[in-house]
């Protein structure tokens, strides 16, 4: 929990009845940020493959998959997802988005801080995840928060659509 004068900023577990709030915030931040980076069709496609309601509450039923969320005076303004991806001591950190309006103030950080915690808990010696090539800033907070780009892939995600991204890695 972090407090600046009058703004309590915290981190907390997904609960099921905040899914809906969590999927709006995701497509508000998605329609905002991706336009630059990938095709509007393309960015529809992975809302509905990502962040479909029933498909994230399903997840929160899941032992190996966390889902957190990051609340700004109470209002969901940011959230991670990770999972342990059945590589001994390997999590991919598969989410991790801040709102517009509140970047840069060290809270993707905060959500990172957790999942790194959670990750160690199970004892986990590497964190991963993937990210588009051209994403620039998300690139740049990630080699801030000290991971390195391992490789580089192309994904086919269907109907199409092709993730062109690097995989960094972190050792935790
Ligand atoms: C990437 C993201 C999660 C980082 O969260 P954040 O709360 O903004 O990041 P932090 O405050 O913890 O760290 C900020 C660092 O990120 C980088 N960064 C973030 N936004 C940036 C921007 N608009 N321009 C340049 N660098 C940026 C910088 O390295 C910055 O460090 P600095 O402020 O000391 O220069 C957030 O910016 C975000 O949601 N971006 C859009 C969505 C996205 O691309 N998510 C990742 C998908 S793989």
């Amino acid at each position: 929990m972090r407090s600046e004068g009058e703004t309590l900023v915290r981190v907390a577990p997904l609960a099921v009845g905040d899914v809906d709030r969590l999927c709006a915030l995701a497509a508000e931040i998605w329609h905002r940020h991706y336009p630059a980076i990938i095709s509007a069709a393309q960015i529809e496609y992975m809302l509905r493959q990502r962040y479909d309601p029933g498909t994230v509450r399903e997840e929160l039923q899941r032992k190996d998959l966390w889902w957190d969320q990051l609340l700004v005076d109470g209002e969901i303004t940011g959230f991670a997802s990770y999972f342990l991806t059945g590589n001994a001591g390997e999590m991919k950190l598969d989410k991790l988005y801040v709102h517009h309006d509140h970047q840069r103030k060290g809270y993707g950080g905060m959500l990172l801080d957790r999942a790194l915690g959670i990750a160690r808990a199970y004892g986990c010696d590497t964190l991963t995840l993937a990210v588009n090539k051209n994403n620039r800033n998300a690139i740049a907070a990630y080699r801030k928060y000290g991971f390195h780009i391992a490789e580089s892939v192309a994904k086919d995600i269907g109907s199409g659509f092709v993730m062109d991204d690097y995989v960094m890695t972190k050792s935790i």
